[in-house]
């Protein structure tokens, strides 16, 4: 069995953030998103890993190296445009040989990891087994409905009128027969390989098409309002830990993680929050669910629900809610009687200024 890890895409609905940085590096509680998915392939005792990237896909293979860290072995598969998951398969035809394969999408994470759909997945060993997850619009999904038994009867790529609200979720397991569907498939409306419309193909030829239905936590961290939710369900198991400093006059409330070499004075820190490796906390208050990354500058400011990348410098402001804040940001408040305010926004940024 092997893993096929998809961590190109366009990540149009993560910009700006995607613009500089693949979206599956986005930190939730200060590790990237495949990360999170990496080690829940290990944990699901999978080792051989075919990682697709776009293009030369440097950032990754920094981040990711050859796997090993991970307990796994990674074989990097470029893709030159995002063609679509279906493409992303083709393209690891060779990776994949005749073996069984899990694709899974590196910017999803599943709150309890991918092992019990995998035992489902052997217990059957049907062609596909897609993991499906009831959620409140199903209209920006692929939507799968249910027959008897988990039988998959049909599916639909982000459907006007879904015929179920069970959204198939990143995560899908697949003998050697996709290719075969693969292959007679043609790119969908946007114009994509769709794997959805691979799947359908086998339901349509009577093959074994099953779904696992998922009841814990899932993110699909494509889109902002998931990316903040993840980041508080991961601080909500965050392991407390005192490395660096702690300066007179700070109260630290709950499970707070403060880095190497960081420095908290003056503040009140509300956990689950975590302080990055060489940043500075001074005057401000911090948390809930608050993740600051490595070498950044919190002064005199009220930050809570958000994420702050590596860098960044957010001085004399607050509150700020539900906000991510990308490598080197720095907001700061004005100095004293200026009434205007001054922005230096790169494509596809949003601010929201309040009062
Ligand atoms: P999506 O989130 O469906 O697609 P996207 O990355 O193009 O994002 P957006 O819709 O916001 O523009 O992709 C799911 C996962 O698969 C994600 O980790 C990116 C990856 N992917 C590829 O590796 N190659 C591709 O051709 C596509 C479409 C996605």
């Amino acid at each position: 069995m092997k893993a096929l890890v998809l961590s190109g895409g366009a990540g149009t609905r993560l910009r700006p953030l995607s613009h500089g940085l693949p979206k599956q590096l986005v930190p939730v509680a200060n590790r990237p998103v495949l990360f999170h998915a990496l080690e829940a392939l290990r944990s699901a005792g999978l080792r051989d890993v075919g990682m697709v990237v776009s293009g030369e896909g440097r950032p990754i293979r920094d981040a990711v190296g050859d796997g090993s860290r991970f307990g796994l072995a990674v074989t990097y598969l470029p893709q030159a445009r995002p063609l679509g998951l279906a493409h992303c398969v083709a393209i690891a035809r060779d990776f994949l040989a005749d073996d069984d394969f899990v694709l899974y999408l590196g910017d999803n994470v599943f709150g309890e990891g991918v092992s019990a759909p995998l035992a489902d997945f052997r217990a059957h060993r049907p062609a596909a087994q897609l993991v499906v997850r009831k959620v409140s619009d199903p209209r920006q999904y692929g939507v799968a409905e249910l027959g008897d038994g988990g039988r998959v009867v049909g599916l639909w790529e982000k459907p006007a009128a879904p015929r179920s609200d069970l959204a198939v979720t990143g995560a899908y397991f697949f003998t050697p027969e996709i290719h075969r569907a693969i292959a007679g498939i043609r790119p969908g409306g946007r114009g994509e390989w769709e794997i959805t419309d691979a799947v359908q193909w086998l339901v349509e030829r009577g093959a074994d098409v099953r779904a696992t239905v998922l009841n814990d936590p899932w993110w699909d961290t494509g889109t902002v309002d998931d990316l903040l939710d993840c980041n508080r369900a991961m601080l909500d198991g965050l392991e407390p830990a005192r490395r660096g400093g702690v300066g007179p006059g700070t109260e630290i409330r709950g499970p707070v993680a403060i880095e190497p070499g960081a420095l908290v004075e003056e503040s009140v820190v509300t956990g689950p929050a975590i302080i990055g490796a060489g940043s500075l906390v001074s005057g401000s208050r911090i948390g809930p669910y608050t993740a600051l990354g490595d070498g950044c500058s919190l002064v005199d400011s009220d930050i809570s629900h958000s994420i702050v990348l590596d860098r960044a410098t957010i001085h004399g402001v607050g509150p700020i809610r539900s906000s991510v804040i990308g490598r080197a940001g720095d907001v700061r408040r004005a100095a004293p009687g200026r009434r205007t305010h001054t922005l230096l926004l790169a494509d596809d940024c949003r601010v929201e200024l309040a009062g």
